[in-house]
């Protein structure tokens, strides 16, 4: 009896004095264990007489009970001194001002991106997104570029699997079920324009939408890199006309390079997938030797566009006599050339360390109207 005292007190000391969980773990198994204090009482009362098991069973069961409960408290509280030694020591503090200067920067492609973003945003436009390994269909034959059309071979695209001639088309207009099951042709997106039709074909009009993003060409030489950054750009409405595709170049291209004397040339060109298409000029002046936008002493190409093309509206399910709409794309690699003053393409992906922390732009300078774009 005695003994069965002095052993509870033992045994819950050892239990209260736990420092951590494998302490009490050890105290656990030396009082519950197999061969624990404990356990062996409990033994002892298989060779009992039935009046003896009858006094002493409600007294060990009791002390097996008064433990377990023990080393359960015990463990809960050393659980939550454990979280909160934890939550102490991983504390943050939010309000600690950031490191003078942080070392990375923007890359100007993705400045200009977000510049763009930005200023599109302003006039409405939503960003639209599509795979960058992209089908023949949307590539080309939505778009007015059927297999035979001479505009393919000039896009030196970069196709997958077998002969760029092999393979065969699918298109939703051309007999559903079983253009769906034909095998699609897949290439490296030679243009952001289908994006275009990724978004005709998935949002009902009317459409507001740019499109950012890599692009691919078998191309390389000072002015040309396999992959390069295009914007797309695309309006769908109601009685949509190329005076409104005038003013919105206009006063997307004032705004992007952040002068009111920006002057736009449009000539007459051909896409397959505008009609009429035209191809647009920016006017520029020489300022202490170097080309600056704005002015009109000479003449740069920075954009093709047009009215989207009947075929093309067809295409992607819309009727042509009630929805009209214009589209431009170009190159977002040259836009950044052009405000920022750079003259290799190829610095843009060298990954030039130096290069980098002379063009790029601080990370938290979020480029926005009305803070300016680029200061
Ligand atoms: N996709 C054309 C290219 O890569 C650029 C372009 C021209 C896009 C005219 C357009 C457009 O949306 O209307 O050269």
């Amino acid at each position: 009896m005695a003994d069965l005292d002095q052993l509870e007190t033992e045994t819950l000391a050892r239990i209260a004095d736990a420092a951590d969980l494998p302490a009490l773990d050890a105290a656990r198994v030396a009082a519950l264990g197999k061969q624990g204090s404990v356990s062996a009482l409990l033994k002892t009362l298989g060779g009992m007489t039935p009046v003896q098991r009858q006094a002493e069973g409600p007294r060990i069961n009791g002390l097996r009970e008064r433990v377990a409960a023990a080393v359960a408290e015990r463990k809960e509280a050393l659980e939550a001194a454990a979280l909160n030694v934890r939550l102490a020591t991983e504390r943050l503090d939010m309000t600690l001002p950031l490191a003078a200067s942080p070392r990375g920067t923007v890359h100007p492609v993705s400045q200009v991106m977000d510049e763009l973003a930005e200023v599109f945003a302003d006039l409405g436009f939503a960003v639209a997104t599509g795979p960058e390994i992209e089908d023949d269909w949307h590539n080309f034959t939505a778009l007015n570029i059927p297999e035979s059309h001479p505009a393919r071979a000039m896009h030196d695209t970069f196709y997958f699997g077998d002969s760029p001639t092999g393979g065969e088309q699918s298109s939703p207009s051309d007999g559903g079920s079983a253009a769906a099951s034909r095998p699609k042709r897949m290439l490296l997106r030679t243009h952001t324009s289908p994006v275009q039709v990724r978004a005709m074909t998935s949002q009902p009009p009317p459409l507001r939408v740019i499109a950012p993003g890599r692009v691919y060409r078998s191309d390389s030489d000072a002015t040309h890199t396999p992959m390069f950054h295009q914007i797309e750009g695309l309006v769908i409405d109601r009685g949509i006309h190329l005076g409104h595709l005038k003013w919105t170049l206009e006063t997307f291209l004032r705004a992007f390079f952040e002068r009111d004397d920006v002057v736009l040339r449009l000539r007459p060109s051909y896409f397959p997938f505008t009609e009429p298409s035209v191809e647009v000029d920016v006017g520029y002046s020489v300022e202490n030797g170097r080309r600056v936008i704005g002015g009109a002493e000479g003449w740069m190409e920075v954009l093709g566009s047009g009215m989207v093309h009947p075929k093309v509206l067809r295409e992607c399910g819309l009727d042509p006599d009630e929805w009209q709409g214009f589209a431009f794309g170009t190159g977002i690699d040259r836009l950044a050339m052009l405000k920022y003053g750079m003259d290799d393409l190829r610095a843009f992906f060298d990954g030039d360390l130096r290069w980098l922390r002379h063009y790029g732009f601080a990370a938290l300078d979020v480029p926005t109207l009305s803070g300016g774009l680029s200061s």
